[in-house]
């Protein structure tokens, strides 16, 4: 886990950024999952990258400084209960959470209706996630209304209401030195498990078999959930892009793609690899295996400060397009196929995403309606592939071939570094592994 003052940081930042008024961040709420078992509990992603608190029924107040007054950092979270923990664990309370993580102050959750009225008044703004949470949008503009019932006390309701994601957003795609050694960690886990994940497949397993060779990995090292749903797509199962039934039985002969990564502290890692069942390509698989590694290289380099978010994709793109064309599996120019999209048959989603603590995490793609420029400290996927399904004008040598090879990429001040290295990705390191 990161430093708790790491997270004061956050908070810090944060507040400075608002400027005025009051921010409210409640973390997620449990889910139900069926009668009285509920869904693995995951924290609101902003609510913990501004805390480092991980139990439920938990909110955030930020209060910015104004004129002589500093900032206010307020918990408001669970009290303790000795009837509740025994039947379901610690609980911090108010008290020892304010300690522990750092907060001005921390109340009992029961009291957020009482103390927020107060709290809003004779601010300018309020910052709350409108739209994320009906009910969480009722509760808010209901304190809203009760602080402008108050109005011929003299008390001023917030005329301002903002979004405080765009602002954390901002914060949250610039990793810190603390982020990048959890999300090197992560990776090194997930690396971990796609190399066990190679080891342990063979013709005649199910597809969850192997789906569990990585949970074990995952949970060996303490990360105690993946951060999506792992993708285990034997044959012709790897051309589903989010193919998650993971029940097929394996095929010597065939490739299998895995799409899986851990979360760690929070933090996503998020790999592909594509090997073959049996332990050995084929010629033809050899042939578009090597045209996908070949667009990540091209992509790879690309990434460094000042290359725009599209340069990766469009580098890929350019070797994909000509190796289709060598295959036979297009026809034309590159300049050709790149300006039809002939290539999206074959290629059809991007070569990336940002990746933080969500997999797909926050952060804007373009500004002002350009492509935004790489920076030190944000981190990306490369992610390129080939999909062939079976179709009248492809030769049916290349049917059912679905290959990705997906890396996880810090941006420095010098280019980039591969968080992923660990996982095997060239044939012979490949072949090599499963031997
Ligand atoms: N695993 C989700 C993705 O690669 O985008
Ligand atoms: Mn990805
Ligand atoms: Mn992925």
């Amino acid at each position: 886990m990161m430093h708790m003052q790491s997270f004061i940081a956050h908070r810090k930042l944060f507040a400075e950024k608002m400027q005025n008024g009051v921010a409210i961040i409640p973390t997620a709420p449990e889910r139900v999952r069926n009668r009285d078992a509920h869904y693995p509990y995951r924290f609101d992603s902003y609510f913990y990258y501004l805390t480092g608190f991980r139990e439920p029924e938990a909110v955030l107040v930020i209060v910015a400084a104004t004129g002589q007054a500093p900032a206010r950092h307020i918990l408001f979270c669970r009290e303790k209960n000795v009837e509740r923990e025994i039947w379901d664990g610690h609980r911090f309370g108010p008290e020892a959470a304010k300690e522990i993580f750092g907060f001005d102050e921390a109340h009992p959750l029961a009291k957020l209706d009482e103390l927020l009225p107060g709290l809003l008044s004779d601010q300018s703004a309020v910052y709350t996630a409108l739209g994320q949470d009906q009910n969480w949008d009722q509760r808010v503009v209901g304190w809203l209304n009760r602080v402008r019932d108050l109005a011929r006390t003299g008390v001023v309701a917030p005329r301002g209401i903002y979004d405080y994601r765009p602002i954390l957003d901002e914060m949250r795609l610039i990793k810190s030195t603390g982020e990048l050694q959890i999300m090197q960690h992560a990776a090194d886990i997930s690396a971990q498990a796609h190399q066990r994940a190679m080891q342990a497949a063979c013709p005649g397993m199910r597809e969850y078999e192997v789906e569990a060779e990585l949970l074990h990995t995952f949970y060996r090292h303490g990360a105690r959930a993946p951060a999506y749903t792992s993708i285990v797509a034997g044959g012709a199962n790897a051309c589903v892009l989010h193919y998650v039934q993971n029940d097929a039985e394996l095929k010597s002969g065939d490739l299998l793609l895995i799409d899986a990564g851990c979360e760690l502290d929070g933090y996503a890692s998020d790999i592909t690899r594509t090997f073959p069942v049996n332990g050995k390509f084929t010629t033809v698989q050899r042939d578009i295996y090597q045209l996908v590694l070949a667009a990540q290289a091209a992509a790879i380099a690309e990434v460094k400060p000042g290359n725009r978010w599209n340069d990766p994709h469009q580098a890929a793109l350019r070797v994909l397009a000509q190796g289709f064309i060598d295959l036979g599996l297009c026809l034309g120019s590159v300049d050709g196929v790149l300006e039809s999209e002939d290539y999206k048959k074959f290629y059809m989603h991007r070569t990336g995403h940002w990746l933080g603590m969500d997999v797909h995490d926050v952060g804007e793609y373009k500004q002002q309606g350009e492509w935004r420029a790489l920076q030190p400290g944000m981190v990306l996927t490369v992610e390129p592939g080939c999909y062939i399904r079976p179709a009248d004008n492809v030769s049916e040598d290349f049917w059912n071939i679905g290959i990705r090879i997906e890396d996880d990429v810090v941006v420095t001040p010098d280019g980039h570094e591969l968080l992923t290295e660990a996982a095997p990705k060239t044939i012979v390191a490949i072949e090599e592994l499963m031997r």
